[in-house]
């Protein structure tokens, strides 16, 4: 554990131009949330007294998205944040918070595009820190493709001598595949004094926090290498095919983790499920499956192949077929749904209910036992229990300016192709006759026709072609 006099400084000010995007690179998502989002979770678990976060490009959004989402991501740290005002570089993001720096004796600085390190290896890089009363200390991994990345140069005895960035590495330098991985733990008084010797570097002239180690080494103080196995946690986002990459590692982690509960995945490879999805056991899961959000799925649950399913709550022995897809939504225990159902938001599925084939259903309860097995839309309604609806019914629940409510009480029988034009009640046990368009309350056991009578008009004054 890191002391309680102890904080973390997230460096998330960068221009991120690799991403070519609008939104600040500290915001892509990886598996449902931001980068930003697991290194705050991740630094949260070391038990700092604060975490600071640089933020400069786009510094109003990053700050707004943490300071709304800190409750949704589980942050209870105190987070404040420093904006570096010129982008120039990692070492002008750490001046940027110098009064951070200045509260304590020791600091952990990250990187903020590096959403798959995790807390044990930070912890570690902490304890051989204090063990090795360093003045600096840098986590380096080793990678089959160093590309990019800025290489440890070690002197004659092994021991730290520099770190050289990619586009500053000459041929020899850039063979060498321990690279930092942007991690680091400082005194603090004597990384305040390395920063100001910093001199702008590179073809972009920036200042580099890389260069600080090297001037706390001059001053006397050690500058430690720890060189952690697994180079999967130091992959830093600078691009698309990283955030692709890094999304796969993490997704392939939370995998094994639900396997591991007792999940079947029928193909891991292909199966998206958000850092935030809690699943039971038993819980089948077929290829092409997307679980995103705040979903949790109980257990027993079947979900066959490409099932998608945002921000909504699946009871047990649920059994989702093809296609079905689910947006903030409650479905109870034993319910069916699918192929190819839309629970659209605030859709509520009692026990055992059925919405079968392209059926839409918004805003609506459906009640014990009821189902909507063909082709219905259902939306602004509450339905009771024991109820079936037939093919093809439609509540006519917009007028072109609001929307209106459909009451359908215990047990009513609709036949197929119904309209229920909202504002209506159906009383319980009623029976809607079949292409009925239902504009009045029909009460307790009542039958409405609502249709036109048919009229068969005989084929007059139409002779016969052999006439
Ligand atoms: C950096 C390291 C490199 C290391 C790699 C690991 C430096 C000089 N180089 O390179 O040695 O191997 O990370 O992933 O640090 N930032 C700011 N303000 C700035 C510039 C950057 O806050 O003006 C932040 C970024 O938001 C980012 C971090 O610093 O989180 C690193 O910046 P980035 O541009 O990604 O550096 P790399 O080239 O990846
Ligand atoms: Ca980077």
């Amino acid at each position: 554990m890191v002391a309680k006099n102890r904080s973390i400084l997230i460096l998330a000010a960068g221009k991120g131009t690799r991403m070519k995007s609008s939104l600040p690179k500290p915001l892509h998502a990886v598996c449902g949330y931001p980068i930003l989002a697991h290194i705050l979770k991740t630094a949260q678990a070391l038990n700092p007294a604060a975490v600071g976060i640089v933020i400069g490009h786009g510094a109003q959004q990053v700050k707004d998205t943490v300071l709304a989402n800190l409750a949704a991501w589980g942050i209870t740290v105190p987070v404040e944040f420093f904006v570096q005002t010129e982008l120039t570089g990692s070492g002008s993001a750490v001046k940027a918070a110098l009064p951070f720096l200045q509260k304590q004796e020791d600091v952990m600085i990250l990187n903020g595009d590096t959403p798959l390190l995790q807390a044990d290896t930070l912890q570690a890089m902490q304890s051989v820190f204090n063990e090795s009363h360093a003045g600096a200390l840098v986590l380096a991994v080793k990678v089959p493709n160093p590309d990019g990345y800025g290489r440890i140069v070690r002197d004659s005895q092994n021991n730290f001598e520099a770190i050289v960035e990619d586009t500053d590495a000459d041929a020899a330098t850039k063979k060498i595949c321990e690279i930092n991985s942007g991690m680091y733990v400082f005194n603090s008084k004597a990384l305040c004094e390395a920063l100001a010797q910093l001199k702008p570097q590179g073809s972009k002239h920036e200042f580099y926090l890389t260069d600080t180690l090297g001037f706390i080494k001059q001053a006397g103080l050690p500058a430690v290498v720890f060189t952690s196995e697994d180079y999967e946690q130091a992959l830093g986002v600078n691009s698309r095919a990283q955030l692709a990459q890094a999304a796969q590692i993490m997704r392939t982690r939370i995998n094994q983790y639900h396997m591991d509960n007792g999940v079947t995945l029928i193909n891991p490879q292909d199966t998206y499920i958000d850092a935030g999805v809690q699943i039971g056991p038993d819980t089948l899961i077929a290829s092409g499956c997307y679980l995103l959000g705040n979903t949790q799925i109980g257990s027993n649950c079947t979900l066959e192949s490409s099932v998608y399913i945002v921000d909504s709550i699946i009871h047990d022995d649920v059994t989702l077929k093809q296609g079905t897809y689910i947006e903030k939504s409650e479905v109870a225990e034993t319910c069916q749904l699918g192929p190819y159902a839309h629970l659209r938001p605030q859709s509520i599925l009692k026990k055992g209910a059925k919405v079968g084939n392209f059926s839409e259903i918004k805003k609506a309860v459906i009640g014990e036992g009821s189902k909507v097995n063909h082709l219905s839309y259902i939306g602004d309604t509450q339905m009771g229990a024991g109820v079936n609806v037939g093919a093809g019914t439609i509540t006519c629940n917009y007028d072109g300016k609001n929307k209106y409510q459909t009451i359908i009480e215990d047990h009513v029988f609709v036949g197929s192709n119904v309209n229920f034009v909202a504002p209506v009640t159906v009383h319980e046990y009623a029976k809607i006759g079949a292409g009925s368009t239902i504009t009045k309350e029909v009460a307790s056991q009542g039958l409405a026709i609502a249709r036109s009578r048919q009229v068969v008009l005989e084929k007059k004054g139409v002779k016969k072609e052999h006439d």
